[in-house]
């Protein structure tokens, strides 16, 4: 089983970046807890500052049968082309998990609308490096 890690603009600064929301752990310490977790399966990770790199990545998933676990970070909230990426993967036959570390709907109010949720296969935020772990385990838990 193949799955994709997908990070949006900013997580390449976890660790560092507002540790008060978004916990102390690097974005490499996550992807080596989720091997640790799940040595099994065949890991890809991209992250990009850039929408058009994450809709690439996106099709690339679909086209390979690759699940995903995608925080889409701030283009959460914004990006109409990123939700019809995660659609046609989907459709494809791959489960995307949406996944955020903090819980959007406890903070701002522009934070309050995913654009992504209503076509991802399901959603889990605000458990910090968990929200990427229990992905994991309901991915697993589909095959
Ligand atoms: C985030 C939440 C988003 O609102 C924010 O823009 C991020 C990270 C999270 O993981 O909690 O960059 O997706």
């Amino acid at each position: 089983m193949r799955i994709l890690v997908l990070n949006g603009p900013n997580l390449n600064r976890l660790g560092t970046r507002e540790p008060g929301i978004y916990g102390a752990l690097s974005e490499q310490d996550i992807l080596e807890r989720l091997k640790a977790e799940a040595p099994e399966v065949e890991w890809r990770h991209v992250q990009s500052q850039h929408e058009g790199v994450l809709i690439e990545a996106l099709h690339e998933a679909a086209d390979t049968g690759t699940h995903v676990i995608f925080n889409p970070a701030g283009y959460t909230h914004t990006s109409v082309s990123l939700r019809d990426a995660v659609a046609l993967t989907v459709e494809a036959g791959s489960l995307v998990v949406e996944v955020h570390l903090s819980n959007p709907a406890a903070r701002e109010s522009f934070r309050h609308t995913s654009l992504i949720s209503a076509v991802a296969s399901g959603t889990i935020a605000g458990f910090g490096a968990g929200s990427y772990s229990a992905a994991l385990h309901v991915i697993r838990s589909a095959q």
